[in-house]
Formats: C-alpha cells, sequence, structure tokens
C-alpha cells in the first residue's frame, strides 16, 4: 500500500528508542523526513545512525519533557530547519512502574511529573504542531497512549490517569471542525505490554524468568509481548494519506492482551 508519506516531515518525541524510534524508522523507510527528540545526545545519536540509511532528511534535539520550555526548544529548531511539520507522534512517556504499590506512600510529584512527561507534554507539542499542518492544509497527530488508559483503565494509577488525558486530549480535538476540515486528523496508539530492551520487562525476566513466562502465557493470548515494530507498523498506517477518515479513534495494539472492547 503506498502511504503518500514521502517528502512530508514528522516528529516522533522520543523517538530515540523503543516504540518512539522503531515508529521513526517506519517512516523514514516510507521516504518522511524524520525529527527526533529526547534526553541523551548519545541515544539520539545511535538512533540517528540507524535512520540515516534511509536517506530521508534527519534532525535530532536534546530535550527533557520535564522542563516546561522543552517542546518550544525542540519546535524552534523544526522551525528553524525544516519551517514545515505535517506529521506528529506524540511518544514520549512512561512512568507506569513509578512510585509504589502503595498510593499513600508515593510521593505527590510522582503524579505530577507522570502527568507532565505525558499528557502536558503531548499538549505542548500538539499546541506547536498545529499551526504548520494549517498552513499545509493537512496534518497527522498520532499519540502513544496504553491499554490502560482505555477501558482497561488499571495500572498504577498516575500512569492511567496520564493516558486517559491523552487519550481525551486525541478525542477532543478530533471533534473540533475548524481543524479537521483542514485535513488534520488526531488518533491514540494503545499499546499493550511490548517488549523492549533495557527497559523494565527486560528487568522483570531477569528477576525471574519462570514466573516472567508464566504471567505471559496467562495474561497474553499470543503467549509473548509486542514489538516496536508491530506498533510501529499502526502508527505509519495512521499518519498515511490512506487513513483519512480515521479520527478520534483510539486503536489497541496488544495482540487481545486486553480484555475489554
Ligand atoms: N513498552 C511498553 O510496553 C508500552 C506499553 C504501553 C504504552 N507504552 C508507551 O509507549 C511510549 C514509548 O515507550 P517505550 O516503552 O518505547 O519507551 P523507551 O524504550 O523507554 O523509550 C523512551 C524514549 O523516550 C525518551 N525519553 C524518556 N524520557 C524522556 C524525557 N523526560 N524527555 C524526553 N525524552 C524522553 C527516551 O530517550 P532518552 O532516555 O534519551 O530521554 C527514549 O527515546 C510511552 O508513551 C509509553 O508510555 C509503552
Amino acid at each position: 500500500m503506498e502511504l503518500g508519506l514521502r517528502g512530508k516531515f514528522a516528529l516522533v518525541t522520543g523517538g530515540s528508542h523503543g516504540i518512539g524510534l522503531a515508529s521513526a524508522k517506519r517512516l523514514a523507510a516510507e521516504g518522511c523526513n524524520v525529527a527526533i527528540c529526547s534526553r541523551s545526545q548519545a541515544r539520539l545519536d545511535a538512533a540517528t545512525a540507524e535512520l540515516e540509511p534511509y536517506g530521508v532528511r534527519l534532525l535530532s534535539v536534546v530535550a527533557d519533557v520535564l522542563e516546561a520550555d522543552a517542546a518550544d526548544r525542540v519546535m524552534d529548531a523544526v522551525d528553524a530547519e525544516w519551517g514545515e511539520l505535517q506529521i506528529l507522534v506524540n511518544n514520549v512517556g512512561g512512568g507506569g512502574r513509578w512510585g509504589k504499590e502503595n498510593v499513600e506512600e508515593t510521593d505527590i510529584r510522582v503524579w505530577s511529573e507522570v502527568y507532565e512527561k505525558n499528557a502536558m507534554a503531548a499538549v505542548r507539542f500538539t499546541r506547536r504542531a498545529l499551526p504548520h499542518m494549517r498552513r499545509a492544509r493537512w496534518g497527522r497527530v498520532v499519540t502513544i497512549t496504553s491499554i490502560y488508559g482505555g477501558k482497561e483503565g488499571v495500572g498504577r494509577p498516575w500512569f492511567t490517569m496520564a493516558k486517559a488525558a491523552e487519550t481525551a486530549l486525541m478525542k477532543s480535538l478530533s471533534g473540533m471542525g475548524y481543524l479537521v476540515r483542514e485535513g488534520i486528523t488526531f488518533n491514540s496508539v494503545a499499546p499493550g505490554g511490548i517488549w523492549i530492551p533495557g527497559t523494565g520487562f527486560e528487568d522483570e525476566q531477569r528477576r525471574d524468568p519462570e514466573a516472567f513466562q508464566r504471567q505471559l502465557d496467562a495474561e497474553y493470548p499470543l503467549k509473548r509481548l509486542g514489538t516496536p515494530e508491530e506498533v510501529a507498523a499502526v502508527v505509519a498506517f495512521l499518519c498515511s494519506t490512506e487513513a483519512s477518515l480515521v479520527n478520534g479513534a483510539n486503536i489497541t495494539v496488544d495482540g487481545g492482551q486486553s480484555r475489554s472492547f
């Protein structure tokens, strides 16, 4: 399928690792120019090396989205380098393992930091990206949420709240006629458990491989976690010209892990 992404300009937040990097690679493979941002220059450099073979224009910006001016600094760099942006993938986020099991013992800052890292980052980048999309009279905003940010609603409450807010942000914007009639769509992609080297699942597996596999067998119909590439394929479709009628959707990508429908 021709996705119509060749020559477009995209920003993937948190694009140096995991689902963000897989999405950046998938967009670049379709001929889309890609900007990525994250905290670590070393990670951005490694990601850029993986993106270079696709031969598209690349931009990487160091930014920590827990700093209130981070989105502005990233978007200023996009403005200066490209002056245009049609696609935004709000990927940066996380915090599902932050804090403690016990809610009362979890510092209040965990709640606000997880909200900042997920929901407010999506708000800040989307606000800055929209004028570009309106000028282009075409745009795609895709936000990576979680099955916990929808009907599955379990997990640590600060994470569930923040992801639910992101889902609500996309749904709310998708109903704003003045944006949608200009060809801009807003969707969420809600992954289930995704295997990403160097993150929490790998720690769990290392601690007790048998218990980890038992949990996969019990909770995941495929008896495995998903891959970042399986999420990225859905992201790329939602960013494509083919997805023009998909607006306000919250698409679960979890191999059947969630029980709700
Ligand atoms: N993996 C899963 O099972 C799963 C499931 C459901 C939803 N999700 C969601 O998918 C998204 C991506 O998660 P992932 O598992 O792919 O994460 P990951 O592999 O840990 O990658 C996170 C990316 O974000 C960057 N990042 C982290 N904190 C940042 C900050 N404060 N400011 C700027 N950049 C930051 C990281 O680079 P630096 O370290 O250089 O900053 C990295 O590029 C998140 O929104 C997450 O909630 C993941």
